[in-house]
């Protein structure tokens, strides 16, 4: 009889054991496809894996939900339009307008509690409760600053894992077919076991969400009414190998939307490394993996608006989202708080927190998505050979 006891108890805590961690283990096993290079085939991975080659620096997509489109477009893919992008100014009294209004006090406490969440990993229920805090603080800045009655609206735009993406668009005024974009992700990932420990993301990239958050409440709050349409994208599953952002781009590539530019910021915030390398503070332009021409407009928006100057940096292949619209033949680049080599070695970690950066650095990259939003929202887009 007590043997028997014995044995039920036994039984009944290892099933109870082993309902808590077979779902892990199965979770860490599940099989996956992940392309990292232009040149390779996919191979096959664990989530263990994917780990793995995130903590040792190896970039990929996550083509797992997408193979059809992967093998049947190839050729397809790679051709990205090039567009007459302005080689000059037009509008800088304009923004120097919208610039003086960039408040340091909103970038603050915007990260200050966005980063408070335990982590955004994406396939937790606190990357839920991220991605719902965000959706509800866009709904308010829009709320709250749309005074002109632009056409303006938020979505989510829902995965297969529990954080979703969103979407804000401004319906352009007279060629709203031409749509441009600026983006940053919105979850963060402790790489050393994601869903269990702690990961603040503040830098990455909580700072380039901010950045954005900024942007769009000042364009909103001065009711600007760009001839093309503007969409502020916030990708969920960056870290998972720009699953979020590759869901979007396949939809708006099948849905035959046409993006004419888009601008990826991750990691907007810190410059203790440039600083202690006796540098000067500067914004990293990236130059591989990117729209060459367009990358060119960037850096005369950044020439003739902000207090900084750029300087090129590699950065390899699928090194953020804008890969996913470039792969989807969408002219894309992507811009970073500073050369490679300088950038914050605290991310992926406990500590990418917030007082490791600096609001005036973050507030340089405001500048510059006013500027590009600007130039390119009131631009007349046609396709150069
Ligand atoms: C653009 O600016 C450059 C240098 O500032 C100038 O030489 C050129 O004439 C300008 N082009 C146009 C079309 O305004
Ligand atoms: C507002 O924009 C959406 C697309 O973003 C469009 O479908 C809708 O017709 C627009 N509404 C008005 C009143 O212009
Ligand atoms: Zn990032």
């Amino acid at each position: 009889m007590k043997v028997s006891i014995l044995i039920l108890v036994f039984f009944a805590n290892y099933s109870f054991a082993y309902s808590i961690f077979s779902p892990l283990v199965n979770l860490l096993n599940e099989e996956r496809l992940i392309v990292t290079s232009e040149d390779s085939s996919p191979i096959k991975v664990t989530e263990t894996d994917k780990l793995k080659f995130r903590r040792n620096g190896v970039r990929f997509i996550d083509i797992t939900n997408h193979q059809n489109w992967f093998w049947s477009t190839k050729e397809e893919k790679v051709k990205v339009p090039i567009y007459n992008y302005p080689t000059n100014i037009s509008y800088s009294k304009q923004v120097e307008d919208l610039v003086e209004d960039i408040n340091k006090d909103n970038l603050k406490s915007n990260l200050a509690e966005f980063s408070s969440f335990y982590s955004r990993y994406y396939k937790s229920d606190n990357g839920l409760k991220s991605s719902t805090w965000l959706f509800e603080r866009l709904q308010s800045i829009i709320a709250d600053n749309n005074n002109y009655g632009l056409n303006v609206t938020v979505e989510k735009f829902i995965h297969d894992w529990a954080q979703f993406s969103i979407i804000v668009k401004i319906e352009g005024h007279k060629t709203p077919e031409d749509i441009i974009v600026v983006g940053s992700h919105q979850d963060s990932a402790n790489l050393l076991l994601p869903n269990i420990l702690k990961a603040p993301g503040a830098d990455d990239d909580g700072s380039g969400v901010v950045t954005n958050l900024e942007a769009l409440r000042i364009i909103l709050s001065q009711g600007i009414k760009f001839d093309n349409s503007l969409e502020f994208h916030f990708f969920s599953a960056e870290e998972g190998g720009l699953l979020g952002s590759l869901d979007i781009f396949r939809s708006y590539k099948s849905q035959n939307k046409k993006v004419v530019s888009m601008l990826q910021q991750d990691m907007t915030g810190f410059i203790q490394k440039t600083l202690d390398a006796g540098e000067e503070e500067h914004v990293g332009v990236i130059s591989d993996n990117v729209s060459p021409e367009l990358t060119e407009f960037v850096k005369l928006i950044i020439d003739s608006y902000l207090n900084i100057p750029w300087r090129e940096t590699l950065c390899g292949y699928a090194c953020s989202d804008h890969s996913s619209a470039l792969q989807n033949s969408y002219p894309s680049s992507f811009i970073i708080e500073s050369e490679f080599k300088y950038t914050n070695p605290f991310i992926h970690s406990t500590g990418d927190t917030l007082d490791r950066l600096s609001f005036d650095h973050i507030g340089e990259f405001v500048k510059l998505v006013l500027g590009f939003t600007y130039e390119l929202g009131f631009h007349e887009f046609r396709e150069i050979l």
